[in-house]
């Protein structure tokens, strides 16, 4: 297992290439005049996903530390990346720092990131123009290489749970054959873009600077304190498996649970005015209907209703709490 993770190597199954978005991509920059490039090739998943979508590129050139089949070559990419394409369509290799660093597994820290697929999607778009890739859902909150994304989509698999048959369908339409972590399409162009186009599959939500507007002002108000065991405010920051159920709560109803410092979930909030719970809920609907929870991170697995599980951050959590106090200061003025 951990080879497989010091690779980042997991296999993409679903197909994302007949979604909408790449299909216009792919007709735009001419797919099939074009020698493809995946540099990180595994066991030539894409190209077959792009076969099956009914695509054509003009040839395609592989590479993978460790070739899954015959016709790719063996080179470390990371360190030598191959020059001369102007198309790359790649599911580069996803390990996050801190994992790496808990197992000992090598990390190219020189670079800064704190996963290795953003140093992988940088050498791509060092070395080609156009460049597709299949990368962690969050990658769109992390406001990295922006300038040449043009579409973002988050990949959502669609069946729902149901019948043991759709279960099983279910699992089979995921991304990946080993894990469920919510993934991304991004779409990158030779040009710098104006905006980011962000889809749901092939559901357009809105362009990335209108959907920031629905958000909060950042708040570093310090007197919201977070996991503190006597807060006035309760929080359930993340979604059960049924429904987008994060809220605001009274304490009294987190009462059975322990505040733990280091807590990202349930927690209580000490806030040093009265709070209106209703509104801030209100306020927090308002944002997931408007935004899409584009801005909020998802978990592995699905909700009962086809969506990502989601969870509220204590920085967007803080603006919302702030946001409610600076409007009864301006009522009460
Ligand atoms: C996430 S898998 C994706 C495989 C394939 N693109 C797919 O979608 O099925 C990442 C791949 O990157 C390869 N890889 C990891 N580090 C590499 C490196 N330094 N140079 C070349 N390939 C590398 C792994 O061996 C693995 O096959």
């Amino acid at each position: 297992m951990d080879k497989k993770r010091a690779n980042g190597r997991y296999y993409t199954c679903g197909n994302p290439f007949q979604l909408e978005p790449f299909q216009t991509w792919a007709e735009e920059l001419n797919l099939e005049r074009h020698t493809v490039l995946e540099p990180f090739a595994g066991t030539k998943s894409l190209p077959r996903l792009i076969d099956s979508a009914q695509l054509r590129c003009g040839n395609w050139a592989l590479f993978d530390i460790e070739p899954g089949a015959t016709g790719i070559v063996q080179r470390d990419t990371l360190s030598d990346f191959p020059k001369g394409f102007n198309v790359c369509i790649t599911n580069p290799p996803w390990l996050a720092r801190n994992s790496a660093t808990r197992r000992g597994l090598p990390f190219p820290e020189a670079a800064g990131y704190n996963d290795l697929y953003k140093y992988a999607l940088e050498q791509c778009l060092a070395h080609c123009e156009w460049v597709a890739a299949i990368i962690p859902e969050a990658f769109i909150r992390s406001g990295l290489f922006l300038q040449r994304l043009r579409d973002f989509i988050s990949l959502v698999p669609r069946t729902q749970y149901g019948t043991k048959q759709e279960r099983k369908r279910k699992e089979m339409s995921y991304m990946f054959e080993d894990t469920e972590h919510p993934v991304g399409l991004a779409l990158f162009s030779p040009y710098v873009t104006s905006d980011v186009r962000v889809w749901r599959n092939n559901r357009f939500l809105g362009r990335l600077s209108e959907l920031r507007t629905h958000l909060p002002l950042p708040s570093c108000n310090r007197s919201i304190v977070f996991n503190e065991p006597r807060g006035s405010l309760g929080l359930i920051a993340i979604d059960n498996t049924f429904s987008a159920s994060i809220r605001f709560c009274p304490p009294a109803e987190l009462a059975g649970y322990p505040v733990r410092s280091q807590c990202r979930s349930i927690t209580r909030i000490g806030v040093p005015w009265r709070v209106n719970i209703e509104l801030l809920n209100a306020r927090l609907a308002t944002i997931r209907e408007k935004t899409h929870d584009v801005f909020f991170t998802a978990f592995k697995g699905l909700r009962r209703d086809g969506h990502y599980r989601r969870r509220l951050d204590w920085a967007l959590a803080r603006a919302i709490v702030d946001m409610e106090h600076l409007q009864l200061e301006m009522n009460m003025e």
